[in-house]
């Protein structure tokens, strides 16, 4: 399976240098560079607002114009160095590759520390994943590889997937907890069992998705946000939500995770059925948004108040997702669904009803961070940012007839 694997893997970048200049898709008339040009002038705007080199912007509250910074070691410190590796990535402008290795440096050596949680998945891929990916330098690489192993140490092999949050453990009573979310963090394992890493990882990744595919839906592919695991002998006890409405509910940005994960955890294995359980869960996803394609920051919410706000993080998660499973379905009819989907919830994120603009210099309004909490409600966040900017430059990719993803 794994040499199978790899060669799949090895024909998907070299299918995606040979293609890159043979064709191009008819992705209809939305202006991709306009966004991306919007996306670099509002980053513009933020990178030289920032009080010291040091500072992480992480959100602004509605109505503000001022960032909340964000700490080393937070899930979301690897989304603005991730936003300028993007830009990078479309300018080659050494501005941008010197302002993310700025913030990346600073997250590196968190990468040889224990890993409190899941969250080094997101922290590491988007900082210095990318930024090995474009640049290739080896520090970058060798601490991925570490933070890799460090986050297999949180896999339990009797249930079968990582521990998300130990530090729910005791509070909540969810002896081995693993949430949705954490679909996302797979992708440094299959980087690293690709990179030169223990190839136990590749299992370890392949496992946690089957998993999950397993005990974490509903009979009708939405999911529950939390998946509470028996660490004796395994058992699934319950789903439970920690985010969202109610335990039966499906929470926006939780089910956006799962069609990510599902597509990127296909992209790395070449295995039909996670194919097919991306497509299951992105449309229940699709079917139930509303006419803007935004969905409410969880989709119950809708029934009791249409005031209720959306969560566009989940859109540009989403969006960006849809992308590249468009290029992963054999036929051409569902190709152009998913393609014309993603392109649809990026036109309305573009629009001036959810585009930052003069408001302050996020790139999107209106995402949540933790309703339950009341924290980050309607606010424009970092995640939201960095996937809507990855969504428009996988577009633009498309456009060229290059494929979604590139990497090494
Ligand atoms: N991973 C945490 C969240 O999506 O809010």
């Amino acid at each position: 399976m794994k040499t199978f694997v790899s060669v799949f893997v090895g024909m998907l970048f070299a299918a995606s240098c040979i293609s890159c200049h043979s064709s191009k898709e008819n992705i209809g008339d939305f202006p991709v560079e306009k966004e991306i040009d919007y996306c670099r002038a509002q980053a513009t705007l933020t990178l030289f607002s920032l009080p010291s080199t040091d500072k992480i912007p992480n959100s602004v509250d509605r109505g503000s114009s001022s960032w909340h910074y964000t700490q080393v070691g937070s899930w979301t410190c690897g989304f603005w160095p991730g936003i300028l590796w993007y830009l990078y990535e479309d300018t080659r402008d050494s501005l941008w590759e010197k302002s993310a290795r700025k913030v990346s440096d600073l997250i590196l050596p968190l990468a040889y520390e224990k890993a409190h949680s899941h969250d080094s998945g997101f922290i590491m891929m988007t900082s210095l994943g990318n930024g090995y990916r474009l640049t290739g330098d080896l520090s970058y690489k060798a601490a991925l590889l570490s933070a890799a192993d460090s986050l297999a140490k949180l896999y339990n092999p009797k249930v079968g997937t990582i521990l998300s949050w130990p530090g729910m453990v005791q509070e909540k009573n969810w002896p081995h907890n693993t949430i949705v979310d954490n679909m996302m963090n797979l992708e440094l394992l299959f980087w690293a069992a690709r990179n030169g890493g223990d190839k136990r990882l590749y299992d370890i990744a392949v496992r946690h998705a089957e998993t999950t595919m397993r005990y974490q839906f509903r009979p009708d592919y939405s999911c529950y946000h939390v998946a509470v695991y028996d660490t004796i002998d395994g058992h699934f006890i319950k789903g439970v939500t920690h985010q969202g409405l109610s335990d039966d509910s499906m929470w926006a940005r939780g089910q956006a995770w799962a069609i990510y994960g599902y597509t990127m955890v296909y992209r790395e294995t070449g295995d039909p059925r996670f194919l097919d359980f991306a497509r299951k869960v992105s449309n229940v996803y699709l079917k139930c948004l509303p006419a803007d394609m935004i969905p409410y920051w969880d989709f119950a919410a809708q029934e009791f108040s249409s005031v209720e706000p959306r969560d566009a993080s989940a859109a540009a998660i989403t969006a960006s997702a849809l992308l590249e499973l468009s290029t992963y379905v054999a036929d051409a009819d569902s190709a152009a669904f998913y393609r014309n989907q993603a392109v649809a919830m990026l036109e309305n994120l573009s629009s001036p009803d959810y585009q930052a603009g003069a408001q302050n210099s996020a790139f999107l309004l209106h995402s949540v961070g933790h309703m339950n909490k009341n924290v980050e409600v309607d606010a424009s966040i970092s995640y939201a940012d960095y996937y809507y900017l990855e969504a428009l430059i996988r577009l633009k990719r498309l456009e060229k007839g290059c494929s979604v993803v590139t990497g090494l």
